[in-house]
């Protein structure tokens, strides 16, 4: 008797187990186009540590006064919040600077994917005249004059001699570490559902349906593809970029553009790779007709942009660094000419 009790509460147990993991596994991640971003846990602390003193360094810059944050300030998620970037001696940017937030997840670097990963696309604007317009040998000069970088990379890399290649590792590294967990909507993928409000769910529901998550997808909701900007009407711009074509010399990859990540949209204004775009609300429009010949109305473009502002997460929060000081036969940087 006891024993039948037991096995039909054991059945019982059973059918709602099944039913929770039924129910479960209907609104998992697993089902949804779009995964949340998982927290990292630096492989080498040590190297973050002194790739994040390297990011913040203006040294690495001919003026002295351009570092890798101020074009990617990680006080503004990432970017610059400018159409284009200022270069060195205030040069006009051709291109809008996109977040270093979760960069790491893109299938290549760039707006046209030129550098295949954070590694190689780190040597580009320390040597790129219109940024920080340093070469390659003046950057290892500059930091094998300083002690505390010696130390540092001796300690990191085994070596009394500094490369390039150590430099943009190390900055790679600390980049590897800059992703934005628990957004509200990635609360809601992991199952807590009342960390969407009724409009923003409705948000991501058309979203979803209107076929966004084509390009938009995977954990960056974004970056995983190269995709033409205007399929189906033409975008218009008087930026000079060819997207993808530049990289390919092919003319069917004009204005193919890596599809940006709509992570912390909400704080790396203004949008597109010319800048031209500054509120959710135009960007959200132009996608709806550009992209999927689809005219939202105001109702659907609030619920829309409602959503894109869940996807907010947590901004990388550490001490500032303090740069090790330069010595005696440290070059001098030359901010100006
Ligand atoms: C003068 C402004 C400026 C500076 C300084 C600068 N960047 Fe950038 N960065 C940009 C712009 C603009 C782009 C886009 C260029 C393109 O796609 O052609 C970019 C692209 C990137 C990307 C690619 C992101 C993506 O989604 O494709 C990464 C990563 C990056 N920069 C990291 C760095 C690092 C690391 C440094 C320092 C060594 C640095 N940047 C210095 C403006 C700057
Ligand atoms: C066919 C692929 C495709 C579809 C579908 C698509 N997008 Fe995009 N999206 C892109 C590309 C490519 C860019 C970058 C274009 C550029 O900068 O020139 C972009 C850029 C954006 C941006 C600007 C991000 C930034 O940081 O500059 C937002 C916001 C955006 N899309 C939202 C949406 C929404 C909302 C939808 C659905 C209505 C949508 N997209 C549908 C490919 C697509």
């Amino acid at each position: 008797m006891g024993i039948i009790v037991k096995i039909q509460n054991f059945i019982v147990i059973l059918f709602i187990l099944g039913i929770g993991i039924s129910a479960l596994s209907a609104e998992s991640p697993m089902n949804e186009p779009i995964q949340p971003i998982e927290a990292v846990v630096a492989e080498n602390p040590g190297m973050v540590e002194l790739g994040k003193k390297l990011f913040f360094d203006p040294r690495l810059s001919k003026s002295g006064f351009i570092s890798c944050n101020s074009c990617h300030n990680l006080s503004m998620g990432g970017s610059d919040n400018l159409k284009t970037s200022i270069g060195h001696n205030w040069q006009e940017g051709p291109i809008n600077s996109p977040t270093v937030l979760n960069s790491s997840m893109n299938l290549a670097q760039f707006w046209d994917g030129r550098a295949k990963d954070l590694k190689e696309q780190a040597g580009g604007p320390i040597a790129n005249p219109g940024e920080m317009a340093f070469t390659h040998e003046l950057a290892v000069e500059v930091a094998q004059s300083i002690p505390g970088y010696v130390a540092e990379f001796k300690e990191v890399f085994g070596t009394d001699k500094i490369s390039i290649d150590d430099i943009t590792t190390a900055i790679a590294a600390f980049e590897e570490t800059l992703v934005t967990p628990n957004s509200r909507f990635d609360k809601w993928l992991m199952g807590d559902k009342k960390a969407l409000t009724t409009k923003q769910l409705a948000g991501y529901k058309l979203f979803k349906n209107s076929g966004c998550v084509a390009c938009h997808n995977g954990s960056a909701i974004g970056g995983s593809s190269f995709q033409k900007i205007g399929l189906i009407e033409p975008y218009k711009t008087s930026n000079k970029a060819e997207g993808r074509a530049a990289v390919t010399g092919r003319d069917a990859d004009r204005f193919m553009f890596k599809v940006p990540t709509l992570r912390n949209v909400d704080l790396t204004y203004p949008y597109f790779h010319d800048g031209e775009v500054s509120t959710l609300k135009d960007a959200v429009d132009i996608m709806g007709r550009l992209q999927l010949g689809k005219k939202f109305t105001d109702e659907e473009n609030v619920l829309i942009v409602a959503f894109l502002k869940t996807l907010t997460g947590d901004q990388p929060s550490f001490k500032l660094p303090i740069l090790p000081p330069s010595s005696d036969k440290t070059p001098h940087p030359k901010p100006f000419g």
